[in-house]
């Protein structure tokens, strides 16, 4: 997979509303889980940090039965690294969060702190399980809307960016245009699309040992370009349409969505390059001010 390497990689990346050391970041991988996971240790907001001393933490601890049987090293089709860390080839020392560090057993720990769960949970990879989110908007001549293309998650019924997991050894770009294809029916080039985000995500199914980052990147269409789509839901989607960006649907989308899509028309109502009219951009800043 391609790592940042942009100059400005940190300036892209820590933007107040995606920014896991602001307020309000990794609240869903401390107090939700899904169905299948223990109930986690209570973490308070002052306790997150592993460098405060929490006397008393013993966090349940969680492997699927799905990811165990998905063990590469027994399960030639596998996503799974073995559950036994000194078997990993390759224990991740970096991430899109930078250097990582591990536990006395060798275990990453999550760079933004302490979830109430140990082992991974839902998550085959120890540390970071990289994920990749095509993020296409288009504005609706009628309503006057911005729209982005969703999904219907077959798991939890929310409204989603078409987004998946990176395959072993698949550049970013890819994943974008593979995923986009299978979950929407939709074929775009995301190569040349435009980094919104790439970092850690507060996701449900992260432990203290296994977490989800993201590439989100961001593609603008004309309404002719959109209009030529046909949409068809594929893979792990329910449903696939233009969601309009209103404040009740974006508030509700899945995971750490409704910070990448805040991101998104931050970025579209401050720049040129999306062939946006003045009239438009002011419209998203005055939506934005509603969020
Ligand atoms: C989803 C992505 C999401 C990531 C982290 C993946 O399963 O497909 O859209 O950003 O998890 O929450």
């Amino acid at each position: 997979m391609d790592f940042p390497a942009e100059a400005d990689f940190f300036g892209k990346v820590h933007m107040t509303a995606v920014n896991p050391e602001a307020r309000g970041w990794h609240i869903k991988a401390r107090t939700e889980r899904p169905p299948e996971y223990p109930a986690r240790f209570p973490v308070p907001d002052d306790l997150v940090l592993w460098e405060t001393v929490f006397p008393g933490y013993t966090p349940p601890y969680y492997v699927s039965p799905v990811v165990l049987k998905n063990d590469c090293t027994k399960n030639p089709a596998g996503w799974a690294d073995p559950e036994d860390i000194k078997e990993v080839r390759e224990t991740p020392r970096e991430s899109f969060s930078g250097a990582l560090k591990c536990d006395e057993a060798g275990r990453p720990k999550n760079p933004v702190g302490r979830t109430g769960i140990a082992g991974r949970g839902l998550l085959g990879k120890w540390g970071p399980n990289y994920a990749a989110d095509p993020i296409i908007t288009r504005i609706n001549r009628v309503t006057g809307d911005v729209e982005m293309l969703a999904i219907k998650r077959q798991d939890n019924g929310q409204w989603a960016i078409p987004g998946g997991m990176v395959d072993k050894g698949e550049e970013v770009s890819k994943t974008l245009a593979r995923e986009l294809q299978e979950e929407t029916g939709v074929v775009l080039d995301m190569a040349e699309g435009h980094v919104i985000y790439r970092g850690y995500v507060d996701d449900p199914r992260n432990t203290d040992h296994a977490w989800m980052e993201t590439t989100a990147k961001h593609v603008h269409l004309s309404g002719e370009t959109a209009a030529r789509m046909n949409l068809r839901a594929g893979s792990d989607a329910r449903a696939v349409r233009w969601l309009p960006l209103v404040p009740e649907t974006v508030r509700n989308l899945y995971a750490s969505h409704c910070a990448l899509v805040k991101a998104t028309l931050g970025e579209m109502a401050g720049q040129e390059h999306t062939g946006l009219s003045e009239n438009d951009r002011e419209k998203i800043r005055a939506f934005l001010d509603l969020l």
